[in-house]
């Protein structure tokens, strides 16, 4: 069903406010907003000649470390300077509201957390972690040097970006824990994804196959949109706390500033 994402249905607005399970899984999409580039739009800049697909894989670091922990750097400054946005604040307050919300993020700026949202799965890594190419292992301190990137501490291997690149897989134990949140979940959100890159992409699915209301908000249709129960075509940073102000709005301490 298409919905004028200024209207939120009725239906919805009453599922939500009893509902007691909620899983979201989110996408760049929902960063849109903050300033931070979606993976698919054009790179500007320095960046604009690579196509990130190509810059995102275990074989580009091999090929290129430099570059890519240098493209990382840059990533990295981008979502220094930018702020979540009123969807990531939206989220905050429904996990505030609702007895368990697992938020499941493909992003890695930490947007989520920083909003204040607490438990957060980030399915594809963080932007700000390091962790050795070799070895795998978390690394927070290394010995200053020249070296781009630096090395590991403990193997003397290349440091890089503890984010999942393209031919790689997902920490099965965030997997597990997304999987889990979209088999019981009553209501399950799929907002700011383009609904592409699997296994994330299966998450709706799931949640459709185990008879959950699937909720989609995006300004654009996706492969997901003929499936779901309401699609609010929209962005996220309009829609969210429209539907948060229409569920709880007459509850205490939702605070209009960041809505
Ligand atoms: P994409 O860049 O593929 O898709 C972003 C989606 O957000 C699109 O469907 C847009 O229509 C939608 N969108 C744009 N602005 C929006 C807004 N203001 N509100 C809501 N939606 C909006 O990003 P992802 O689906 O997150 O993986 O990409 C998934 C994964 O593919 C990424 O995590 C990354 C990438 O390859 C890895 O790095 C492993």
């Amino acid at each position: 069903m298409v919905m004028n994402p200024l209207l939120i249905p009725t239906d919805l607005v009453t599922r939500l406010r009893t509902a007691r399970r909620v899983a979201v899984l989110t996408g760049a999409g929902i960063s849109a907003e903050s300033g931070v580039p979606t993976f698919r739009e054009a790179q500007t800049g320095l960046w604009a000649r690579y196509n990130p697909e190509e810059l995102a894989t275990p074989e580009a670091f091999r090929r290129n470390p430099r570059l890519v922990w240098e493209w990382y750097a840059w990533r990295q400054e981008r979502v220094r300077q930018a702020e979540p946005n009123a969807g990531h604040y939206a989220l905050v307050e429904m996990e505030r509201r609702i007895a368990e919300v697992a938020l499941i993020t493909q992003n890695v700026d930490g947007l989520h957390r920083r909003a204040g949202s607490q438990q957060v799965v980030e399915l594809h890594g963080n932007l700000f972690r390091v962790k050795c190419f070799a070895e795998d292992r978390p690394v927070e301190n290394w010995p200053e040097s020249a070296n781009i990137p630096p090395r590991c501490p403990h193997c003397g291997s290349l440091l890089r970006p503890d984010v999942v690149w393209f031919g790689e897989s997902l920490a099965a134990s965030a997997l597990r824990v997304a999987e889990q949140a979209a088999v019981t979940a009553e209501i399950f959100f799929s907002i700011g994804t383009s609904a592409l890159v699997y296994p994330a992409a299966n998450l709706p699915f799931t949640a459709l196959a185990a008879g959950a209301t699937v909720v989609e908000i995006n300004p654009q249709p996706t492969p997901l949109s003929p499936q779901v129960t309401f699609s609010l075509n929209g962005p996220a940073g309009v829609i969210l706390p429209r539907l948060v102000e229409q569920v709880w709005g007459d509850a205490v301490g939702i605070s209009e500033c960041r809505l």
